[in-house]
């Protein structure tokens, strides 16, 4: 990825801003499969971004995905902030010692961050969660998807929940009542990846 994390406020603020436009649809999918909260605490882990956006923007790529990961990890709360912390945090990781990224090697540093959201939630794809947006996104990246599809493989697998049977959080305790519904976290994981290809375009 030859862009630089000077990028990241106006990323942030992208997200923020999807987030904020589609509030009331998310928490209202929450508060059927869940508690509701699932947008407050994402909107807490993102103004925490936004107030250290400058400072982020001053580090390498490692050190900065390393940063959002843990101020997500500290902020949010719910299930979601432990599995959005370790996506950034797993991602930090995986690019260690790399100023720059090219496609194909964003591609597999997502990839083992999403693997990494697998094992701490327990989750494989088909259980009605973020995963079941963030899987099939890592795997067509690997594939070398266009940015141009990127949004499109997220809103499919978004859409994929709604008929799904919730076998992990919260929504899991409706058993077959959550077929029907779209998961919370699938739906943020999506327009959160939507945004950011639209920004980066
Ligand atoms: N074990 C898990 N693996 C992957 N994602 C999960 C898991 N448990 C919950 N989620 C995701 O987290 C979202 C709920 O987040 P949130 O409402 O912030 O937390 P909580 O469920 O603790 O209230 C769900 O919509 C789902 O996408
Ligand atoms: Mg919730």
């Amino acid at each position: 990825m030859s862009l630089a994390p000077e990028i990241l406020p106006a990323l942030i603020k992208a997200v923020a801003t999807t987030i904020e436009q589609n509030a009331e649809e998310v928490t209202a999918l929450d508060q059927v499969l869940g508690d509701g909260d699932h947008v407050t605490n994402l909107q807490r882990g993102i103004d925490a971004l936004n107030k250290q956006a400058d400072e982020i923007t001053l580090l390498e790529w490692p050190a900065a995905i390393q940063k959002i990961g843990m101020t997500l990890l500290s902020t949010m709360g719910g299930a979601s902030g432990s599995l959005f912390g370790t996506l950034f945090i797993s991602m930090s990781k995986a690019m260690a010692g790399k100023k720059e990224l090219n496609q194909q090697e964003f591609a597999e540093v997502f990839f083992a961050g999403v693997e990494a959201v697998k094992k701490r939630g327990k989750a494989e794809a088909g259980e009605k969660t973020m995963l079941d947006t963030l899987i099939p996104v890592a795997e067509k990246m690997l594939d070398g998807v266009s940015m141009d599809n990127i949004c499109r493989v997220a809103v499919e697998g978004m859409e994929s929940t709604k008929e799904m049977k919730a076998t992990k959080g919260r929504a899991s305790y409706l058993e077959a009542k959550s077929i029907g519904h779209i998961d919370a976290g699938a739906r943020t994981s999506q327009l959160i990846i939507c945004a950011i290809v639209k920004q980066i375009k």
